[in-house]
């Protein structure tokens, strides 16, 4: 019994520091390739709810990457769109992305 429920808060423990994770490599990702151009980043963020950001990273970011790759004024992000890297990066980004959306709750530090 006693073990069992080490484990079961060594599974928790595990999950919980992989999400945590995913959105500290997403907040990297955001920095070094959306900031650029979206310079105000948390308040960007958080002019979309949860369920909007869900669907611009549906099928690893496919409506994104269109967005942008339409828009002659995305020029330059386009190769990292077209990349193998953003496929990559697009479930951490996501993640970033929902933890600080609009409905989220949730307020980054300003670091
Ligand atoms: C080279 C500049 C550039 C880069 C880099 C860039 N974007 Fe954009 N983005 C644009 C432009 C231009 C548009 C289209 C005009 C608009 O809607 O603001 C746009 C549109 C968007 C939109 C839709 C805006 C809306 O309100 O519907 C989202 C969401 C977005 N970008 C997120 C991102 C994310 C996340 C990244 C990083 C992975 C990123 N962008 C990187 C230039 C860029």
């Amino acid at each position: 019994m006693n073990k069992f429920f080490l484990f079961l808060v060594s599974v928790m423990f595990l999950t919980l520091g992989n999400s945590n994770a995913a959105v500290y490599k997403g907040q990297k990702v955001f920095v070094k390739k959306c900031v650029e151009c979206h310079e105000s980043g948390q308040s960007f963020i958080a002019t979309k709810k949860i369920r909007e950001w869900k669907k611009f990273m549906k099928k690893r970011g496919e409506a994104l990457a269109e967005i942008h790759l339409k828009d002659e004024n995305a020029k330059k992000s386009w190769s990292y769109f077209e990349s193998r890297k953003y496929t990559k990066d697009s479930r951490d980004l996501e993640q970033f992305l929902e933890e600080y959306a609009k409905d989220s709750g949730n307020v980054p530090a300003c670091n």
